[in-house]
């Protein structure tokens, strides 16, 4: 029997197969010897166990699977079991002859091509899948004489649960990956760009221009000035809208990761700790946009790599010999003087150039007071929305005090400073004397806020009283002293201010 001759003779090898077994019990034969006398007295042959184990496990290996086909080491087909010559339905003794041409799919000839085994593939045949194992058959010299095969399953379905489940990893995969390449779009346009300052119109203008260019554009300006909402609006009036914006801020990245971070890290790049592979910044853009915050923050080193992949287009992840194509278009961003910095020697002034290609400036808020109030009124419409309240309202001589102050933090600072007054008060209007109270150096005449906050522990009546007493008496300095106006900036009907002033020791009377 053909079965016996291929046992007798090979020695088939796979992690757990049979002949992983049999050779355990070979170890034993040489460690022990052929002959062991166990506890009872009775003399086992050790020898004869193993060629017993052999093929009992073939054969019940065979017995289990639905077709079985051993090769030689030209892939001609030395044996086929007659289950297996039933499920293809081959006619005749198919013995000698290629096995592709009798199993078109069978990746037979690769296993002793390759001297691995297949533990586990799915094989189509006609229209049916049938499910496979594949080992190289070595001889007792060690080199490759055959291979074998076995069809575990006839179908696939049995499969079914296992290829559900990766199929259900692939989808959630599926939807995390368009989730984040959601996160990764654009969140801007210029219509959110705001200001009809001349200088604002004119940037706006060069930006949908340098849009429809896809060439480096350099935005130069003070924090806050709407470097990167520019970028974004940039980005999503080009071609590349649908791809993905990606941000990195240089300056809050730890110099030793910065590489990682741009470039990527190839598997196995580190010993230890992260084996995986990661994107970098470049890839992630892809097609894309990179937005490179804070350039003036590069360190050298990484400067000349950025150079090469400007020049080249292409980077190579960390511990990668590899080189990888990216499409991407670059929108570099700084607050710095990247001119002096090229002076002092700390921009490379290669790159600088390479950068410089569509240089936007955008002006300090200080320098363009007129776009103050349309931006402010746009603030706290957002807040309002975030809150779940109606506007507040800012009161010409409110505008004038944000038109006089000189803004370092620019719009980012417009913000932060009206989210601040419109979490003290709750006035629909906003006075001058509320946004004095949170503005530094502008505090009221006697030197405390008009909220006194930052008092110290006190009780909380004193601190709510004396909270509104400042409040009625702004209100009353704003209205020239006319109550029912000044009721109304506070948001209060007259009678509860009269009520109220009397309450605090303001004076009025009924
Ligand atoms: N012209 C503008 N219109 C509306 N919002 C602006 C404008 N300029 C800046 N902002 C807002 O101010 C904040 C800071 O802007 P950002 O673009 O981050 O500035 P930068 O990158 O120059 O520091 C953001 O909340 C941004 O939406
Ligand atoms: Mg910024």
């Amino acid at each position: 029997m053909l079965t016996s001759d291929i046992v007798g003779k090979l020695r088939c090898t796979a992690a757990g197969s049979a002949a992983g077994i049999a050779r355990g019990l070979d170890t034993g034969t040489t460690k022990i010897g052929p002959v062991w006398e166990g506890d009872v007295g009775d003399t086992v042959d050790f020898e004869a166990l193993r060629q017993r184990a052999v093929h009992s496990l073939f054969e019940h290996l065979e017995s289990m699977c639905v077709g079985a086909v051993a090769v030689d080491h030209n892939a001609r087909i030395a044996w086929m079991d007659e289950k297996y010559k039933a499920l293809l339905g081959v006619p005749g003794d198919p013995r000698g002859r290629p096995v592709e041409e009798v199993i078109p799919n069978s990746q037979l000839r690769r296993v002793i091509d390759s001297g691995q085994p297949q533990p586990l593939d799915i094989m189509e045949f006609d229209d049916r899948s049938f499910v496979v194992t594949r080992m190289p058959l070595f001889g007792i010299d060690g080199s490759i004489i055959g291979a074998i095969g076995f069809v575990l399953f006839d179908r696939a379905e049995y499969l079914r649960p296992l290829v559900r489940k990766y199929e259900k990893m692939q989808e959630e995969l599926a939807r995390t990956q368009q989730e984040l390449a959601h996160e990764r779009r654009a969140k801007y346009s210029f219509s959110q760009f705001l200001g009809a300052s001349e200088s604002i119109r004119e940037i706006k203008r060069l930006g949908r221009r340098a849009a429809q260019m896809d060439s480096t554009v350099l935005l130069l300006g003070e924090t806050g000035t709407g470097k990167e909402l520019l970028a974004q609006a940039i980005h999503s009036a080009s071609p590349r809208a649908s791809k993905p914006f990606v941000g990195v801020n240089v300056a809050a990245i730890p110099e030793t990761l910065l590489e990682a971070e741009f470039f990527g890290v190839a598997p196995g790049a580190y010993t230890g700790a992260d084996r995986r592979h990661r994107e970098g910044k470049f890839q992630l853009a892809n097609g894309g946009t990179l937005f490179l915050d804070e350039i003036g923050d590069m360190p050298l080193p990484v400067q000349a790599k950025l150079l090469r992949v400007l020049q080249e287009r292409e980077i190579e992840p960390l511990g990668s010999n590899k080189v990888v194509r990216v499409d991407v278009r670059i929108i570099a961003a700084t607050s710095r003087d990247l001119h002096a910095l090229v002076r002092e020697k700390q921009f490379r002034a290669d790159l600088y150039y390479r950068l410089n290609v569509v240089p936007i400036t955008l002006p300090p808020l200080r320098d363009r007071p007129e776009d103050i109030e349309s931006i402010a009124d746009r603030i706290l419409e957002q807040l309002a929305i975030q809150q779940g309240t109606p506007p507040r309202e800012l009161l010409e001589s409110a505008v004038q005090v944000l038109r006089d102050y000189d803004w370092p933090g620019n719009v980012r600072e417009l913000y932060n400073t009206l989210e601040r007054v419109v979490a003290l008060t709750d006035a629909p209007i906003l006075t001058a004397p509320h946004i004095r109270s949170v503005l530094p150096g502008m505090q009221h005449p006697a030197g405390a806020s008009v909220l006194p906050l930052a008092a110290g522990a006190r009780p909380l009546q004193e601190v709510l009283h004396a909270a509104e007493r400042h409040a009625i008496a702004a209100a009353l300095e704003e209205a020239n002293g006319v109550k029912a106006r000044a009721a109304k900036l506070l948001g209060i009907s007259r009678a509860s201010l009269y009520e109220r002033m009397v309450t605090l020791g303001l004076g009025a009377t009924q």
